[in-house]
């Protein structure tokens, strides 16, 4: 195993046993809610928005320890989304993170409201941030809020539904790929920074790496349902092609959105060049992901 699958891994760990710490316990009143929010949670999941929030705060000589409740409130926001994605109203997919999705497991309107008990629990959880010189806990609720709201993550997957069996330009992709998935990315590794206590140059830098890497990860999200395995994705493949989803691969081609990744993934690292040196891991991460096949 590289250094690198041996580093992810171990975060991965760290931020599982955070979450698990953070969460209500599974026996906590009512039992059948807190099983649903904890379901998909602990479905698996690779973890990078926590996993990026970790290092970019150390990165920039902050602590996971310090980061860690940003770090899980994003897995947290993200797994919310995933879970309302699945619904039967929205993507309808009964298959997450290799299991059956909530609403398969416990019904749509446990479902429903198991995303919004964990929404809830994320804006608490971040909360419990240190606060630092430049950064106080207003910052870390706020820096949340706008990672996910109606004009970014909930506002794209409305996008993204109008979109279905429309043929949309790629500027109206972008933006749609932008709110629903970058948005999240950049604010996972701005909460990050934000709680190293980061110099505004250095949040700016790590937003516009955050925007363009979500970006890539939006498009090699499209890519993968169109080249890989329900098997190898843990969610159902050929998805997109079949509802006519407005995706990369339909608006320019396979070939043409895995350029697209690649330029977005460079133009991500440009703007970590001046910080080269402490941000070799976050660089190392954003190779990784170009070269993901799940
Ligand atoms: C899937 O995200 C949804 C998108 C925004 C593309 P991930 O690929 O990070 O899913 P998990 O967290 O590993 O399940
Ligand atoms: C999901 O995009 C983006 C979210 C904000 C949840 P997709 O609908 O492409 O994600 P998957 O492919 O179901 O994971
Ligand atoms: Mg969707
Ligand atoms: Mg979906
Ligand atoms: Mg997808």
């Amino acid at each position: 195993m590289s250094e690198l699958k041996r580093y992810l891994k171990a975060q991965q760990r760290a931020v599982d046993a955070a979450l698990r710490r953070f969460l209500p316990r599974e026996s906590a009143r009512p039992a059948t809610l807190h099983k649903a929010m904890r379901h998909p949670i602990f479905a698996g999941g690779k973890r990078l928005r926590p996993i990026l929030c970790l290092a970019a705060a150390e990165a920039f000589g902050g602590s996971a320890e310090n980061a860690m409740p940003a770090a899980c409130a994003v897995e947290i926001i993200h797994t919310y989304s995933l879970v309302h994605d699945d619904l039967p109203c929205m993507d309808n997919d009964d298959l997450r993170r290799g299991k059956p999705t909530t609403h398969v497991a416990y019904g749509e309107n446990v479902a429903v409201l198991a995303g919004d008990g964990l929404l809830t629990e994320a804006f608490a959880i971040v909360a419990q941030t240190p606060e630092c010189r430049n950064y106080k806990t207003r910052h870390y609720v706020v820096g949340l809020a706008q990672s996910a709201d109606s004009r970014r993550l909930i506002g794209g997957q409305v996008l993204d539904l109008e979109g279905e069996g429309k043929s949309l330009t790629k500027a109206q992709l972008v933006r749609i790929h932008e709110a629903k998935t970058a948005a999240l990315l950049a604010g996972s590794l701005r909460l990050g920074g934000m709680s190293a206590n980061v110099s505004p140059r250095k949040l700016e830098a790590l937003t516009i790496f955050g925007r363009n890497l979500g970006l890539a990860f939006q498009v090699i999200d499209d890519i993968l349902d169109v080249t890989q395995s329900t098997e190898q994705l843990g969610k159902t493949a050929g998805k997109d092609a079949a509802v006519d989803k407005a995706t990369f691969p339909a608006i320019v081609g396979l070939e043409a959105s895995k350029k697209e990744a690649q330029r977005l993934t460079d133009k991500a690292l440009a703007a970590l060049k001046p910080f080269a040196r402490q941000a070799r891991r976050l660089d190392e991460i954003a190779h990784y992901l170009l070269d993901r096949d799940y």
